[in-house]
This record gives C-alpha cells, structure tokens and sequence, in this order.
C-alpha cells in the first residue's frame, strides 16, 4: 500500500528530475535494453567536482553489466567537460553497492565525512 510518506517522496523526486533535465539535461544518464529502462546514473559537473548519484540498476537487469556502462558513460561526460576525479556518497551499510564501485575503480577516502545543513524547513 502506498502511504503518505512514499507519495511526498515521489513528488519530490519528480520536481528534483524536472529541475535536474531543466537545468542540465546532460547529467542525466539513462541505460535501455531491449527498449526498456535499465538503470539511471546522474553525472553532475559543477565546473570543479564531478559528482555521481542515484546510481540504480533494475533488479532483473543487474549483474549484466549495466552499472558498469553506466558509470563508464558518466566519466565520458566529465572528462569531456574537463574534470579530473569522479566522487560518490556510498552508504557504508550499502555492501551490494560497495562491490559496484569498487569494480570500477573507486574507493573510500576515510579522512572525510559529509556534512550538511538544511536549507528548507
Ligand atoms: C549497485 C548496482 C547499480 C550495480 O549495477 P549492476 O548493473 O548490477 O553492476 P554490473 O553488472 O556492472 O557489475 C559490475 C561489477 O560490480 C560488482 N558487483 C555488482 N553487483 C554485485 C553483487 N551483488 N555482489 C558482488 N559484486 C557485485 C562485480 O564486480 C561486478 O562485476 P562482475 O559481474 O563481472 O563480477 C545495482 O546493484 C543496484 O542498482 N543496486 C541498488 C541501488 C544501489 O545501491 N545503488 C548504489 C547507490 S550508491
């Protein structure tokens, strides 16, 4: 059942998607096979930092490659668009994901942590 909770969510994605595509439609990757949506990957580039978000493999599609496309397609974009270093925020429970990103060459930096202020109520 959807409650409250998840149709907020939702509606705050869709506006962060919109926004997203309105402002740098470039950052949004997608991934399709066989005409079907198969993953997403933001690649967003600031100028000076190369983030990349919502990495997300549909479950009947994973282990076939399809991240690994993904992020190959993103860090295309960056070092086009000039940058030098790819960073991700990786949950540390996340271990499916950790797997992922270290297939591709990325890695923990131990010596940060994120620190964030909420800009709305
Ligand atoms: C993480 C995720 C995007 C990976 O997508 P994927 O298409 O399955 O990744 P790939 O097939 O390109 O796998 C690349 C490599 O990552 C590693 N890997 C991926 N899934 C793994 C798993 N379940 N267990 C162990 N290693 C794994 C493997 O080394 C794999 O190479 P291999 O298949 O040749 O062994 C996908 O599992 C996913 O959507 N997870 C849920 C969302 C999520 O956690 N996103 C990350 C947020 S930070």
């Amino acid at each position: 059942m959807t409650d409250m909770n998840d149709l907020e969510i939702r509606a705050a994605t869709v506006d962060g998607v919109e926004r997203l595509v309105a402002r740098d439609a470039g950052a949004l990757i997608l991934a399709e096979r066989d005409g079907v949506l198969a993953g997403t990957v933001i690649a967003g580039f600031d100028g000076w930092r190369c983030h990349l978000y919502r990495l997300a493999v549909h479950p009947g599609q994973r282990r076939r490659g399809v991240g690994t496309a993904l992020l190959a397609a993103a860090e295309e974009r960056f070092t086009a668009l000039g940058g030098r270093r790819g960073d991700a925020m990786v949950l540390d429970r996340n271990a499916l994901a950790q797997h992922a990103w270290r297939a591709a060459g990325y890695a923990p930096e131990g010596r940060w942590s994120r620190w964030v202020k909420h800009l709305t109520p």
